[in-house]
């Protein structure tokens, strides 16, 4: 499914690219090539960022 339909832009390219680091909907527009467009893929992508559950903390050893 397409997040930016005026660049070509789906959803797996978008997880790609927020699984590389990118944490704001500005950081995955950048990271993605994507223009200036119609900009109606910004609400689109933070709600992706908002759904997808952080990376889980490393584990702190206890015995350090
Ligand atoms: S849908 Fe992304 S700029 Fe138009």
């Amino acid at each position: 499914m397409y997040v930016c339909v005026c660049h070509a832009v789906t959803e797996d390219v978008v997880r790609e690219h927020m699984a590389a680091g990118a944490c704001t909907a500005k950081e995955v527009r950048a990271a993605c090539g994507m223009r200036p467009g119609c900009g109606s893929c910004v609400n689109r992508i933070c709600a992706m960022l908002r759904d997808t559950p952080a990376e889980p903390e490393e584990a702190v050893d206890a015995a350090a």
